[in-house]
């Protein structure tokens, strides 16, 4: 079962979450970070510009993101390439060539998963960051009758597509199909953080923490991962059997 913290709100679920980092950070000489994108990501980012700002480096960081949507290049807005320069990248230290994620506009997308698995195959991950949709994805992981355990590419679901669509607002096709890691390279990182906020994801919360483990709900498969924290507001642990407990404990710690 994973470990689950409950924070009032998503700021100071964002503050714990860069904490851990932080602790990592200070343990290994050459930390790599696997990355998410998406809202959920947005406060946690802040704040580690602003631990930046107050003198963390980040220059002997590696990062290695999770997914990148098919056909759009660096460049474009819309692009999580663009997201991560956007929110964390430019405002921190990372090295460029420490920097990775998926080309989505590669001209042969199945050499591209090749390359990133080779990648991935040399850097063991000491953080897994993720978020959840709200069907149960992580990553691009969709559910499915079957999970692929390899980088590969993935035809989204239209829940998934109609979702993202706010983040494509000046009427451009919204992709979809994405490159997004497998499961493997996700179980094989030492520890993994899942952060959700918002009541809309309490349930994709509650079915992946407390359901059966499946693949129409990838998220459950963490259940078989020895070290998970979900790190959750109120509202998305409100569908957790235990969630006023745990909030109680955290706001007592705090
Ligand atoms: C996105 C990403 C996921 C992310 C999820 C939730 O599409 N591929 O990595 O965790 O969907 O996004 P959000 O945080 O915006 O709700």
């Amino acid at each position: 079962m994973p470990a689950l913290r409950v924070f009032p709100d998503e700021q100071s679920g964002a503050v714990y979450a860069a904490a851990v980092m932080d602790r990592v950070m200070q343990a290994r000489r050459s930390p790599v970070f696997g990355l998410a994108t998406g809202s959920t990501q947005i406060p946690l980012y802040r704040q580690l510009v602003r631990m930046h700002r107050q003198g963390l480096s980040f220059a002997t960081v590696t990062t290695i993101n999770l997914d990148e949507y098919v056909g759009l290049s660096t460049q474009s807005p819309g692009s999580f390439s663009a997201y991560m320069e956007r929110n964390f990248f430019r405002h921190v230290d990372i090295p460029p060539g420490a920097r990775h994620l998926p080309q989505g506009d590669a001209p042969d997308l199945a050499a591209e998963c090749l390359r990133y698995d080779a990648l991935l195959s040399t850097h063991r991950l000491d953080l897994q960051l993720l978020g959840i949709g709200i069907n149960g994805h992580i990553g691009f992981n969709e559910p499915s009758t079957s999970l692929s355990l390899k980088t590969h590419v993935v035809a989204l679901q239209d829940e998934t597509i109609l979702r993202n669509s706010s983040d494509f607002p000046d009427g451009s096709n919204v992709p979809r199909q994405a490159i997004t890691v497998g499961l493997q390279s996700i179980f094989a990182a030492r520890t993994i953080l899942l952060l959700a906020f918002g009541r809309d994801k309490a349930e994709a919360v509650a079915e992946s923490v407390c359901g059966q483990v499946r693949t129409s709900c990838p998220a459950s498969l963490l259940q078989l991962h020895p070290r998970v924290t979900y790190v959750l507001d109120a509202a998305a642990a409100g569908r957790l059997p235990d969630a006023g407990r745990l909030l109680a404990l955290e706001e007592a710690a705090w």
